[in-house]
């Protein structure tokens, strides 16, 4: 699976980015490996990994109660059916994440994904079904939450299948996930791309206090045209399928 970052600058934020650039402090963050502790700062980069692998692979000696992160080597993931992608996304920038699924798909590592990053202060997100046989998700939106700089958590935001209600192409999975069926996938024979989408958002505070909000800034542009300059490429992978079927 190849993984590739996409920024877009916002209108509405030109105003409060020039002059941040006046300012420009660049990457301060010399942490490139996901499983080290950092503390950041607003644009600075920093890194963050996605594992693919069945969702007990990701709890100790199959424990439901106990999920540890990737990086503890007693979940001995490596040793597993699994796979993963590193990201560096800008913090508080945001980003939507593409993870194209062409060569690999993620039902042949299991069909799960957790977001992580930190080893002594370890943050990992829940399991997320991506997808089996027969159901495959493609469009998630993931919040990093930060406090003083340090990532204290990383979710999984979900929007109750409401992009997919009334869309028979799609199938609403617990409530809360928009699905396609697998067979249409093109790694499985199909015509359609289900490469992954993993939209970004910031939220708490940086190592100088300054508040992260561009999870503010996702929620407040939904409502507005906006919005649709960013949402472009994201709707490139979801609006396929309105073609397709
Ligand atoms: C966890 O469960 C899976 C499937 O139920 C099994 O194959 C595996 O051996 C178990 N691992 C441990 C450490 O118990
Ligand atoms: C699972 O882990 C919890 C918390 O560490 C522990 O209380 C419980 O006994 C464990 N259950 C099993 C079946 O090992
Ligand atoms: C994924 O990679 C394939 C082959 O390189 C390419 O044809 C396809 O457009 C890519 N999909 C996305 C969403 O980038
Ligand atoms: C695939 O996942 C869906 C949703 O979690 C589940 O209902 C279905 O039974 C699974 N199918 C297979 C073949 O595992």
């Amino acid at each position: 699976m190849a993984a590739t970052t996409h920024r877009y600058l916002l209108l509405i934020f030109l105003a409060a980015v020039s002059s941040l650039l006046l300012v420009e402090s660049g990457d301060t963050n010399h942490i490139y490996r996901p499983c080290s502790d950092t503390t950041v700062q607003r644009s600075d980069g920093f890194t963050f990994a996605i594992a693919f692998a069945s969702r007990t692979a990701f709890f100790y000696k199959n424990n439901s109660s106990l999920q540890l992160s990737p990086c503890d080597s007693r979940l001995s993931l490596s040793s597993q059916n699994s796979q993963i992608s590193v990201f560096r996304p800008k913090v508080d920038e945001i980003s939507l994440l593409t993870i194209n699924t062409s060569s690999s798909s993620p039902d042949n590592y299991g069909g799960y994904m957790v977001a992580f990053a930190g080893r002594k202060y370890a943050a990992r997100s829940l399991p997320a079904f991506v997808a089996n046989s027969t159901y495959t998700v493609t469009s998630f939106t993931l919040v990093l939450e930060f406090k003083k700089g340090r990532l204290q958590n990383l979710y999984w935001k979900r929007d109750g299948c409401t992009r997919c209600t009334g869309n028979n192409n799609f199938v609403c999975l617990n409530n809360q996930d928009c699905a396609i069926r697998t067979s249409n996938c093109k790694n499985h024979g199909g015509s359609v791309d289900c490469s992954l989408g993993i939209q970004l958002a910031f939220s708490g505070t940086d190592k100088h206090l300054a508040v992260l909000n561009s999870w503010y800034e996702v929620e407040n542009l939904r409502q507005y045209s906006l919005f649709g300059l960013y949402s472009n490429l994201r709707n490139s992978l979801t609006s396929q399928y309105n073609k397709i079927f």
